[in-house]
């Protein structure tokens, strides 16, 4: 120990071992600290999925949709129980979510948010009596029935396979052909679903025969194009009969 403090040139091994110790330690501290950063910003990222999680828990459930808001309770709720979506043969049974909160975490805090707004007409308005939600009713069915027509009634799909229903009736089955090959969506046909029966505004009315008359224009397109197909492709046989 002494003899190393005293030899100057026998320094240089534990000199560079030194330097080499000093530099690996800096390095792992930059390392760890690099990684410390890390797992800290993992953990927060984690955090907060974890609480946007329980937010639309919290929103999306009936519980929230349906009692804690009391007007739903006596109104939608009530009628969505008295629907045939409450009562399945297989036991299936929509959530008010499910229909009207998108399934997707991020779309679904857009649509809790958007949720906020019915706060201030809560807020704004007296909604103790009995059938004051009436007042609002043909404005907010509106707002939802142009909801399902811009998200490709996506609610719905989120069950309902289209290319899997098989109505039992000639009607349901003769439309539902049409719907797919025009790519109509379900809320064009299928308003009044659960809740009170709401009368479809003219500007609801007007966009869906809007977009039932489109199909049939899109429907008499194809069929053209089938027409001008149908020379090529005798053409083409023609060709394989000359060969
Ligand atoms: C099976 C799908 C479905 C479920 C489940 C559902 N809704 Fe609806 N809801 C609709 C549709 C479709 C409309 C658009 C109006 C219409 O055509 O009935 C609507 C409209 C509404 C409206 C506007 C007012 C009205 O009467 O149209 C409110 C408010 C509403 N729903 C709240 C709820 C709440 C709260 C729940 C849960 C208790 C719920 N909904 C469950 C499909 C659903
Ligand atoms: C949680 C799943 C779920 C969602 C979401 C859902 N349905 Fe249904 N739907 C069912 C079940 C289950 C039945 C009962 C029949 C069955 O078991 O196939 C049913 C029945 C129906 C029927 C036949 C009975 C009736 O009421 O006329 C129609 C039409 C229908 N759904 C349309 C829709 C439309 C339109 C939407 C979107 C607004 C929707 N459903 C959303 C599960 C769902
Ligand atoms: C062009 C109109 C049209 C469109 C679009 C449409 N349907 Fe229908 N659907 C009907 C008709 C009509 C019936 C038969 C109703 C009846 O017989 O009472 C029916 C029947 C049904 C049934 C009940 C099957 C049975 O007979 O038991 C279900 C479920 C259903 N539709 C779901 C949907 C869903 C979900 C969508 C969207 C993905 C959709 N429909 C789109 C017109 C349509």
């Amino acid at each position: 120990m002494v003899d190393q403090d005293n030899d100057s040139p026998e320094m240089r091994g534990p000199g560079r071992f030194t330097r080499l110790q000093e530099w690996w330690y800096s390095e792992f501290r930059r390392i760890v600290g690099a990684w410390v950063f890390v797992v800290v910003l993992l953990v927060m990222g984690a955090f907060f999925v974890a609480v946007v999680d329980f937010t639309d828990y919290v929103f999306s459930h009936n519980t929230f949709c349906g009692n804690v808001c009391h007007v739903m309770e006596s109104t939608v709720y009530e009628e969505l129980q008295e629907s045939s979506h409450w009562q399945t043969e297989t036991g299936v049974r929509p959530t008010c979510a499910d229909c009207h909160v998108d399934g997707r975490l991020t779309y679904a805090m857009m649509d809790h948010f958007v949720g906020t707004g019915e706060l201030f007409t809560w807020l704004t308005n007296d909604f103790s009596k009995p059938g004051s939600f009436e007042k609002f009713r043909p404005e907010s069915a509106n707002r939802e029935r142009f909801k399902f027509i811009d998200n490709d009634s996506k609610g719905c799909r989120s069950c309902h396979v289209m290319e899997a229903i098989k109505p039992s009736g000639v009607r349901g089955q003769r439309e539902h052909e049409e719907a797919r090959e025009k790519g109509v969506t379900c809320i064009v046909c299928h308003y009044n679903l659960v809740h009170k029966e709401v009368e479809p505004s003219e500007e609801f009315r007007n966009t869906i025969d809007a977009i039932l008359a489109a199909g049939e224009e899109e429907e008499g397109a194809p069929a053209g194009g089938d027409d001008l197909l149908a020379p090529d492709f005798s053409e083409e046989s023609g060709g394989d009969s000359v060969l």
